[in-house]
């Protein structure tokens, strides 16, 4: 990687908007704007091509929401940009037939989204580094500062509108417990990374219990006789939760729940969301029945090294340079009982959390916020004072509720950024697709 010099070379065309950050959201953005005459606008991502949570690539680990919630299908079931027609090209549409599973495997997801990238040529530039967005009254445009870290050259764009993607891992959360704590802590967002170097530490505490954390705890689980580890698996959750996916709940993903969500008081959303957690936050109920068989196999023979605790707390964390070990203060919160932990890998799987770009400085006045610093972003998704220049993917789940991080209604959301941006129904949007009401009724 080359430092960018000040005087790289300046874009000159005045674009209808710049997405920054290219995750599945503003991807499936760049696959249904690409066939739309006349709207033009170009994709900036840092690395230096796409992968999709690399850290967390495991070999067997599915999507959770079916194929149907590809790049594009749910906007248009006719685009190229489908995951079926990824499969086509691929020669693997027939395998995926036989196999019978509306699931595809999570590294396939991330091919499959490499290959839309590829296919859409120049509107998508990898190794751009966003540093700073500056607006200018005059012209009313807005200026995308990036750095190209493949030239080692800075890059200005100008547009008339922006879409925000730049998702909610950069960086991913450590608690504050754990930070600066020095040894070789590992978030889950890196695990694959370091899986070889854990592995062949006596103990490996994990503490977190979404659906990465209990990934990591069956992969390694998996391992235990082989590798010789202590296994130590801590949530202060009162239990591993499962992730609901039951059908008349699954209709909170739609159009309408939406609706009637934004209307709320930004309180009651603010309490919904926290009281929503196992709609988007819990494990798969598949997965934690193959954790217990798993561990009724490991312990037919004798104990299985590994223990589980729920209800406790992390509350404090030291590191031991001498002995490369970590002291864990835990404290069981029912009990209200402290008592330390001693392990030598640490694996943290405790998430994201959305933290505003700092390249937004520059424009902060021009973004309407709410009385906690967040976005105050309206039902169409845009978070400007003007109401049609920013919009945000993946950072309204105050404001839109727990479908916000859901690749299920990426498709619905960019067809409403993309009638914004245009001012007419590219994609058809859909009003209401669930059987139930979520609003009083009107008699
Ligand atoms: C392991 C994992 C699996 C998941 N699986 C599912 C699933 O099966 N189904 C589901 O519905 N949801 C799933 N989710 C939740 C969610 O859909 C994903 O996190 C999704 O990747 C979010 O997409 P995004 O486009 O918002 O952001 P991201 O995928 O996080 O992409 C954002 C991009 O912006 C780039 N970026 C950030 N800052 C800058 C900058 N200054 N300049 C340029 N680029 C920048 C980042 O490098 C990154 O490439 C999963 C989440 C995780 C962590
Ligand atoms: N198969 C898949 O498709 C897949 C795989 C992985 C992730 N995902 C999705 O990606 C999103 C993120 O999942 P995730 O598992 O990475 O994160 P997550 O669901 O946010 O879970 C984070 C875990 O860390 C805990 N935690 C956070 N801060 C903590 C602290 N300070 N001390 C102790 N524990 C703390 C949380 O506990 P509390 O609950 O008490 O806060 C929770 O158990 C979810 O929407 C998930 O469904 C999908």
């Amino acid at each position: 990687m080359t430092t960018p010099s000040p005087h790289g070379p300046a874009e000159s065309p005045v674009r209808d908007f710049v997405a920054i950050g290219l995750g599945p959201f503003n991807l499936g953005l760049a696959c249904l704007t690409e066939p739309v005459p006349g709207l033009d606008g170009v994709f900036l991502d840092d690395k230096p091509d796409f992968t999709w949570h690399p850290g967390m690539l495991l070999e067997d680990s599915t999507l959770q929401t079916p194929f149907l919630s590809d790049l594009v299908t749910l906007a248009d079931p006719t685009s190229p940009y489908s995951f079926l027609n990824y499969l086509k090209e691929s020669g693997r549409l027939y395998p995926f037939y036989i196999r019978e599973s509306f699931y595809p495997l999570r590294a396939e997801f991330s091919d499959y989204c490499r290959w839309a990238a590829h296919r859409l040529g120049d509107a998508v530039r990898f190794s751009h580094r966003v540093t700073e967005v500056t607006h200018d009254e005059a012209t009313g445009l807005y200026t995308v500062h990036a750095d190209d870290l493949a030239a080692g050259v800075r890059r200005t764009f100008h547009a008339r509108k922006l879409v925000l993607g730049t998702g909610t891992g950069t960086p991913p959360h450590i608690p504050d417990t754990c930070r600066g704590l020095g040894g070789d802590l590992v978030h889950n967002s890196r695990y694959l990374e370091e899986k070889e170097a854990l592995r062949r530490k006596r103990s490996i505490t994990l503490v977190g219990s979404g659906q990465s954390a209990a990934e990591i705890y069956y992969d390694l689980l998996q391992d235990i006789d082989t590798a010789g580890y202590a296994l130590t698996w801590v949530t202060r959750s009162p239990r591993f939760f499962p992730l609901e996916y039951t059908k008349l709940t699954l209709e909170m993903t739609s159009p309408e729940y939406i609706d009637y969500f934004h209307s709320l008081p930004p309180g009651t959303r603010d309490r919904l969301v926290a009281s929503q957690k196992n709609l988007y936050k819990g494990i798969n109920s598949e997965l934690i029945d193959a954790i217990f068989d798993l561990l009724y196999t490991r312990s037919r023979t004798g104990p299985c090294p590994t223990r589980l605790m729920t209800n406790t707390a992390l509350t404090d964390a030291t590191y031991d340079e001498t002995d490369g070990t970590y002291t864990l203060g835990l404290r069981q919160e029912e009990q209200k009982q402290d008592f330390t932990l001693t392990t030598e890998g640490l694996v943290l799987a405790t998430g994201y959390r959305y933290r505003r770009p700092a390249f937004l400085d520059p424009v902060a006045d021009r973004i309407a916020w709410d009385d906690h610093g967040r976005f105050a972003v309206r039902r169409d998704y845009s978070t400007d004072l003007a109401g049609d220049e920013i919009y945000v993917q993946n950072a309204e789940l105050h404001t839109h509720g727990f479908a916000a991080p859901d690749l299920g209604m990426a498709a619905y959301r960019n067809s409403c950024i993309i009638r914004a941006l245009t001012g007419r129904e590219v994609y058809p949007v859909e009003r209401s697709i669930a059987f139930q009401d979520f609003a009083a009724v009107a008699s």
